[in-house]
């Protein structure tokens, strides 16, 4: 079995594998977030003198799991090979459903209704041994495959434990465990059972060093281990990057510009306030729509000339709070259209096509970017938007987004919660002058296009150890 010295971990892997007639496996690049930045990033890493770079990820599709008895597959990127993990069925759902996206999402973006949820029952305490045989499969894999003294960097709440598993099973290895969401302050992760509660703060700090987008999170973290007795482990804050070379390349294709082309032909000339996100609870947003709507009703010279296009996808549609949040929003959606639209003006565009071309045309076109997280661990749009943008748009961001640590001097800065708060941020974001755009929008275009994945991954791998060796910090920001 070959073994590797860098092996990168997360739930979710670069691929999907679909079968297709005739016994031919498609590989599909897997959509959103942390994927594709984690491919880019790896697509610079040199091949070296080793075997290259061994992704370890939970098998979705059919044709994932039949691939997950295959060790490490060829991915067709010549510096990386693919390792799938499949448990059963009612695992995979206890430990992505319940506990990871459930519960730790919740728990992490403070998202609980709290007369309802969290409701610690015993189906509850079931899916957590659920998690835990979910991560100790991931650990063995990497187990199996890592080479003595290789580097592991493991991804995102989903895999919290596997720390825990590594530290036994393979004391040699350098681990770093990167949180790619918010982490929740002691007195939200006070609700989750005492036995759990401590496995999960204990395995983190199994891994070698733990990190995370924001000091802000790195901080909430430590205060948790403290709160818990545990002594954190070595830690460090190191942001994710835009990708801004491929979204350049996605810009240049022609489907790219011919929706470009199609959108310029449906604004007509209007003002474009853009969202693009997942349909996601944490992302806000109804509170957008309802601000729209306040900022409508007190501008009347905005009514027929400013169209609030939302681009967003589905996500996690397992889930019921999610299917029933994607209901709330449609409603919202005709609501505002109802009371504003008028013959050949449809005030927003509800868009949930799974497109990236024409995300990124939709990016290059906005007057207002408009990203206001509940609580957000960075929020790539908020850099991905400036990135690409061709016409000086503004950025008006939420407090609570990781990214807005970055930006706060250059974006308008608004409190997610504050709907009329939200509503006089977009107006004043659009009646700013030409003068202070032109000089924002360069702002924001250099900070977002001088970190890159590829940065993020060097610096998550330098602050890689052996799990107890505390030694020197790895980077500018790093701390204990
Ligand atoms: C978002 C979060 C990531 C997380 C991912 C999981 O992109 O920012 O931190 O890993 O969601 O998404 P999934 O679709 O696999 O549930």
């Amino acid at each position: 079995m070959t073994e590797f010295d860098f092996v990168v971990v997360s739930n979710r892997g670069p691929f999907t594998l679909e079968s297709r007639p005739g016994g031919v496996v498609e590989f599909r690049p897997a959509a959103g977030g942390l994927a594709p930045s984690l491919s880019g990033a790896l697509a610079e890493e040199p091949m070296g003198s080793g075997s290259g770079v061994l992704w370890v990820a939970s098998a979705f599709t059919e044709a994932d799991r039949l691939y997950a008895s295959a060790g490490a597959v060829a991915t067709g990127q010549d510096t990386l090979k693919l390792r799938m993990v499949a448990v059963t069925p009612e695992i995979g759902r206890a430990a992505y459903d319940v506990i990871a996206n459930g519960t730790l999402w919740f728990l992490h973006h403070g998202l609980f209704d709290h007369a309802r949820r969290p409701c610690f029952d015993r189906v509850w305490h079931e899916a957590w041994e659920g998690y835990c045989q979910f991560n100790e499969a991931i650990a063995d894999a990497v187990a199996e495959q890592a080479a003595t003294g290789a580097t592991v960097v493991v991804n995102d709440y989903h895999l919290a434990l596997v720390g825990r598993y590594l530290a036994k099973s393979r004391p040699d290895l350098a681990t770093a465990f990167f949180t790619h969401t918010a982490f929740c302050p002691p007195e939200d992760l006070a609700m989750v059972p005492d036995g759990p509660r401590l496995e999960l703060m204990e395995s983190m700090s199994c891994f070698g060093a733990c990190g995370f987008h924001t000091s802000r999170w790195r901080d909430a973290f430590v205060r948790c281990a403290s709160a818990v007795g545990v002594e954190a482990p070595a830690t460090f804050v190191a942001p994710l990057g835009a990708d801004p070379a491929r979204l350049d390349e996605v810009a240049a294709t022609v489907a790219c510009r011919s929706r470009l082309e199609r959108l310029e032909a449906e604004l007509d000339g209007r003002t474009l306030l853009l969202r693009s996100d997942r349909v996601e609870l944490s992302k806000n947003l109804i509170r957008g729509f309802l601000a729209f709507d306040e900022l409508l009703e007190a501008s009347p010279q905005w009514r027929g000339r400013l169209i609030f296009y939302a681009r967003v996808y589905g996500s996690r549609e397992s889930l019921p709070e999610y299917l029933a949040y994607r209901t709330e929003v449609e409603h919202v959606v005709a609501r505002v259209n109802e009371r504003w639209g008028e013959s050949g003006y449809v005030p927003v565009v509800l868009d949930l096509e799974d497109d990236f071309e024409a995300t990124v045309a939709t990016l290059q076109r906005y007057d207002l970017l408009l990203v206001n997280p509940i609580r957000d661990g960075l929020n790539l749009v908020a850099m991905e938007g400036p990135a690409v943008n061709q016409r000086d748009g503004v950025l008006a961001l939420s407090r609570e987004a990781g990214a807005y640590d970055e930006l706060a001097d250059v974006a308008i800065g608004l409190n997610p919660f504050d709907v009329t708060g939200t509503a006089a941020a977009i107006s004043s974001g659009l009646s700013m002058s030409l003068e202070e755009r032109r000089v924002r929008a360069a702002e924001l275009r250099r900070r977002a296009r001088s970190r890159t994945p590829a940065h993020w991954l060097a610096e998550v791998r330098r602050a890689a150890r052996v799990p107890g060796q505390r030694g020197p910090r790895a980077w500018g920001q790093a701390g204990d």
